[in-house]
C-alpha cells in the first residue's frame, strides 16, 4: 500500500511566483549568494530542513498554553519529561539552537590543542571546536567516498581509523562526536553496530562519546528499515538505544524536533553537567529555558513526540525516495542511497564543462533558481575548498555537490515534481550553465558571506 502523510493541511502560506527576469535581477542584487536572496523572491525553498518544517495544530495549542515563568515553568517540565524519556540522560538542558549546545558542551570538555573525532563534523560544529583552539578531524567510513555505492550505512565512522587515532593520539583526544544522520556526508545514516563499536572503543580509551543527534528520528527509521535485527523495533525504541550508547548529546531540535527554534544538551556525567550549567546560565539563559521562549519549549516537546510516529517517518522516507526517482529520471545522479532530509546532487558529474574553480555546485544551484525559483545550496569547492588571498581556489573539495533539503511536512509531491521538472530542463542542456568566480569572501564561514561574479558559457 502506498504511504501517505498522516496529517491534512489546515493552514497554508502563499508562495511567491516570479518571472525569470525578476529572478535574474534578484540573484545579481544578491551578488549570486543564495543566503542573500530575499525569501519573497524564492518559489520553492530547499535551502535547509532546519526550522522550516510545518508545525502541527497540537504544537500550536501547546504553545498557546505555555507558562512563561522565569524558573521551573510547566513548559520546562513538559520538555524535560519528553527528552528524559527519549534520551535517558539524567541532565538535560534546553538551548536556543544546536550551535549554542555545541559551544556550551565543547567548552566544558575540550581544551586547546585537543582533538575532536567524528564521522563528519557539521560546519558550525567544526567552527565551535576550532574556536576553542582544538582540532576537528573527520574519519568517515570507506564507502562514504563512493557516491554511487548503495551501501546502507555510509554515515558510519571508520572504526579502524578511529582506533588508530585513539591509540596514537592518546590524551590529546578530547571527545568522539558521531553525527546522526551524517549531514555533511550525504545525509547517510549510522548503524547501531557502528555506534556500539564506538562505545566500546571510547570505553577502552577513556574518551567521552557524544551524539550530534539533530536527525535522531530519521537515523532510527533508517536503522529499522536497513539494519538486520532492528526491523521489529519502533523508531522510538531504536532512538532510545542510540542515545543510551552515548555519554550525552547535542541536538538541534529545529530538524527532528519539527520546531522553528530549539535544541538540547543531554549528559550523564554530573561534573560535565555542572560546568555546562554555569556556562548556560551565564550565556544562554537559566537552566529551565536556556534561551528559549516557553512556547518554543512546548513546540519542541510536542514535535519530538510527533517526529517518532512511524506513519510520519514512513511517508517522509517515501517522499525522499520518490524525489530521488524523479531526479534520476531527469538524468541527474545523487549521492546514493537517498537519505531522508535532503538529496545531494552530483553537480560535478552533470556539469563536466565547469572545472572546480568555476564552481559546478554553485552553478547548478544558481541555475535551478534562475530557471524555476528553486533555492538550494552547493556543498562543493565553494564551501569546502581552500583559497588564496586573492580568492583563487587552491584545493578543491573532493566532490561538487548541491544539497536539496526537504523541509518537514511543508511541500507536497507536486512541489517535488515541479523541482524535478526544473532540474530536467537544466540537465537537458548542461553546457548552457554559467560558471562563477569569487569576488570577495571573509576568512571564516566564507560560504555565507561571499560575493560572486557570473561567467557566461562560451557560445
Ligand atoms: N549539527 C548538525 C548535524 C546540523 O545539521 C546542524 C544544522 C547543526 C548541528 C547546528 O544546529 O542550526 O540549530 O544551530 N544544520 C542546518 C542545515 C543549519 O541546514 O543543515 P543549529
Amino acid at each position: 500500500m502506498k504511504s501517505f502523510p498522516p496529517y491534512r493541511i489546515q493552514v497554508v502560506k502563499e508562495i511567491p511566483i516570479t518571472t525569470r527576469q525578476q529572478r535574474e535581477d534578484a540573484l545579481a542584487r544578491a551578488s549570486y549568494n543564495m543566503f542573500d536572496l530575499p525569501s519573497n523572491m524564492v518559489t520553492i525553498d530547499l535551502l535547509t530542513d532546519s526550522g522550516t518544517g510545518a508545525v502541527s495544530a497540537a504544537q500550536e495549542a501547546a504553545a498557546a498554553q505555555a507558562d512563561r515563568s522565569y524558573a521551573g515553568s510547566d513548559s520546562y517540565y513538559r520538555f524535560r519529561a519528553v527528552l528524559d524519556e527519549v534520551t535517558s540522560y539524567p541532565h538535560v538542558f534546553p538551548v536556543h539552537q544546536g550551535r549554542a549546545a555545541e559551544r556550551v558542551l565543547f567548552s566544558s570538555v575540550l581544551k586547546a590543542g585537543q582533538l575532536s573525532l567524528s564521522n563528519t563534523h557539521f560546519d558550525t560544529t567544526r567552527a565551535n571546536v576550532e574556536l576553542l583552539g582544538a582540532e576537528a578531524r573527520d574519519l568517515p567510513c570507506a564507502e562514504f567516498w563512493n557516491l554511487d555505492s548503495t551501501e546502507p550505512f555510509k554515515g558510519n565512522v571508520d572504526l579502524a581509523a578511529l582506533e588508530d587515532t585513539l591509540r596514537s593520539e592518546g590524551e590529546r583526544v578530547g571527545q568522539v562526536l558521531i553525527t546522526i544522520t551524517n549531514n555533511g556526508g550525504g545525509g547517510q545514516p549510522v548503524s547501531m553496530a557502528n555506534l556500539r563499536a564506538v562505545r566500546a572503543l571510547c570505553d577502552r580509551y577513556g574518551v567521552p562519546f557524544f551524539l550530534d543527534a539533530a536527525r535522531f528520528a530519521e537515523n532510527a527509521w533508517m536503522v529499522v528499515q536497513r539494519e538486520a535485527g532492528y526491523g521489529h523495533l519502533t523508531p522510538r525504541e531504536v532512538a532510545r538505544q542510540a542515545f543510551a550508547l552515548a555519554d550525552g548529546c547535542v541536538a538541534s531540535l529545529k530538524k527532528d524536533g519539527i520546531a522553528p527554534m530549539g535544541a538540547v544538551i543531554g549528559l550523564r556525567d554530573p561534573e560535565v553537567a555542572k560546568r555546562c550549567e554555569v556556562n548556560l546560565i551565564a550565556t544562554e539563559g537559566f537552566r529551565t529555558y536556556g534561551g528559549l521562549a516557553a512556547h518554543d519549549l512546548e513546540r519542541v516537546a510536542r514535535g519530538v513526540e510527533e517526529v517518532l510516529d512511524p506513519n510520519y517517518l514512513r511517508s517522509r522516507e517515501a517522499d525522499a525516495a520518490y524525489f530521488a526517482e524523479l531526479v534520476n529520471r531527469a538524468g541527474v545522479d545523487i549521492v546514493r542511497p537517498a537519505g531522508m532530509h535532503a538529496l545531494y546532487l552530483n553537480a560535478g558529474r552533470l556539469l563536466q564543462h565547469i572545472p572546480p574553480h568555476g564552481f559546478p555546485g554553485h552553478a547548478l544551484a544558481s541555475e535551478l533558481y534562475l530557471a524555476g525559483g528553486v533555492r538550494c545550496v552547493e556543498l562543493g569547492s565553494l564551501y569546502l575548498g581552500t583559497f588564496d588571498e586573492d580568492h583563487n581556489l587552491v584545493t578543491p573539495a573532493p566532490f561538487e555537490l548541491v544539497r536539496v533539503a526537504i523541509p518537514r511536512r511543508t511541500y507536497t509531491q507536486a512541489h517535488l515534481e515541479y523541482v524535478a521538472d526544473v532540474l530536467a530542463d537544466v540537465a537537458k542542456n548542461p553546457t548552457r550553465v554559467a560558471s562563477y568566480r569569487v569576488v570577495d569572501a571573509p576568512p571564516v564561514l566564507r560560504h555565507f558571506n561571499l560575493t560572486l561574479e557570473r561567467i557566461p558559457p562560451r557560445p
